[in-house]
């Protein structure tokens, strides 16, 4: 069995004990629900990881980074389970202000929650945090730590996607899997422009240094006095934060042999909010991915007017257009926030507690039992009565991605 927790550093903080306490009476309450859903009697006779077909003639398969700070284990564990599906992957990151025993929480209530893990070892957290400075280029390294390690981990997923705490699926595991898997493998989608607007001089002419860098403690970045010109060795792009990069391209930025993707970070070292315009400037200077590059991040937000530097808080009212907008993520929700509970409801059936029922899921459906600690084939999807919009949107950005229409413009 895979250890669920990567272990990189095994010192723990005097505050060890104040989280398991807390949270003791909850994973026992779910150890005891999932004992006596039988999953423990039969787990042994249950299709396990070799059962797992992927590649190019194979539905998709999708690398999660789920990341959060210190307090959002619960929401990172919610996440977890709307997102879960055998044929992935995933990677949960607590950033280094959140305590030992918060991630050991999550590690044991992820693997209490969801007996699948068990078999498939495919969810891990990362045993230490990475500094997540706000604005700073240390929130950019955590992401290509995520990715490195992922790529460790497992060499067959198809799709890296980022999302955070404050994230939501609006889809489906079934519906994500069914419609991605007549997508070129190696598409990326990317909302990006290099039409930089008023971004020139307040996102990329601002020289700042992140402290989360190369100072225990944390504080706020610093920002030079001077300003820099716009490069000009490379043309600067720039986009939302929130990425589905292909692993082709996270190969060529972590293990390539081309510069482009080391010249550019270090570059982007001193660039206020450097997540938002890093992958995309690699991508679309790259002469062998920018015609890779579909210009959209696949996420619904919605913006105040004038727009502050977060969407606005997605709640009941915005449900409605965001269940028909076909895209398969939205941000960002306040934590248990009612809408989640209409999302789980009415878009994933899922329960709580408890993963989204998909076609791998074969156990009785019962109050007292999860249909999914128990399974069968895992290659197998079933698409939901919601998954046309998505269909629909997906057809339409690689029939423009094909017309050559906006891609790195
Ligand atoms: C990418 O597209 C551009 C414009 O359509 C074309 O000139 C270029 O040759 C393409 N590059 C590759 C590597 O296919
Ligand atoms: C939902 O959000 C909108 C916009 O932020 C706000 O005007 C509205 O009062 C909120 N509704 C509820 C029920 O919280």
């Amino acid at each position: 069995m895979q250890p669920l927790t990567l272990a990189l550093d095994p010192c723990m903080a005097a505050e060890k004990w104040l989280f398991p306490i807390l949270s003791l009476a909850f994973v026992s309450l779910i150890l005891f629900l999932s004992a006596i859903s039988g999953f423990t009697a039969s787990s042994s006779l249950l299709p396990a990881a070799a059962d797992l077909r992927r590649g190019p003639n194979n539905p998709a398969s999708f690398a999660f980074y789920l990341s959060g700070s210190r307090g959002d284990a619960h929401r990172l564990l919610r996440l977890l389970l709307a997102v879960y599906h055998p044929r992935n992957r995933y990677l949960l990151h607590l950033s280094w202000d959140a305590p030992a025993s918060e991630r050991a929480y999550l590690s044991s209530a992820a693997r209490a929650a969801i007996p699948a893990i068990r078999a498939f070892g495919n969810v891990d957290v990362l045993g230490r945090g990475d500094a997540m400075t706000y604005m700073g280029s240390s929130v950019l390294a955590a992401t290509l730590h995520a990715a490195s390690v992922m790529l460790r981990l497992d060499g067959e997923w198809d799709w890296f996607v980022t999302l955070n705490a404050a994230d939501y699926p609006l889809v489906t595991p079934d519906d994500l899997i069914h419609v991605f898997s007549s997508v070129p493998r190696d598409l990326n989608f990317i909302d990006h422009t290099s039409d930089l607007g008023w971004k020139e001089s307040h996102r990329v002419q601002p020289i700042v240094v992140d402290p989360g860098i190369y100072l225990a403690r944390r504080t706020q970045i610093f920002h030079a006095t001077v300003k820099r010109k716009t490069p000009d060795a490379f043309k600067f792009f720039t986009g939302s934060p929130w990425v589905i990069l292909s692993r082709s391209f996270l190969e060529y930025c972590i293990v390539g042999w081309d510069n482009l993707p080391r010249t550019l970070l270090m570059y982007f070292t001193n660039v206020p909010l450097p997540q938002e315009g890093y992958f995309h400037s690699v991508l679309c200077n790259a002469p062998e991915f920018q015609n890779k590059t579909v210009n959209n991040d696949l996420r619904y937000m919605a913006w105040d007017n004038p727009p502050q530097m977060e969407p606005h808080l997605l709640n009941v009212t915005d449900f409605d257009e965001m269940s028909k907008s076909g895209v398969p993520f939205a941000r960002q929700f306040k934590k248990d926030d009612p809408v989640l509970d209409m999302i789980d409801e009415t878009i994933l059936d899922r329960s709580y507690y408890r993963p989204v029922p998909g076609a791998w899921c074969s156990g009785k459906r019962r109050w007292w039992t999860d249909p999914c600690s128990q399974w069968k084939d895992v290659n197998i999807v079933k698409p939901s009565r919601w998954v046309e919009n998505f269909g629909k949107v997906m057809k339409k950005l690689v029939d423009d991605w094909n017309s050559d229409l906006d891609s790195c413009k």
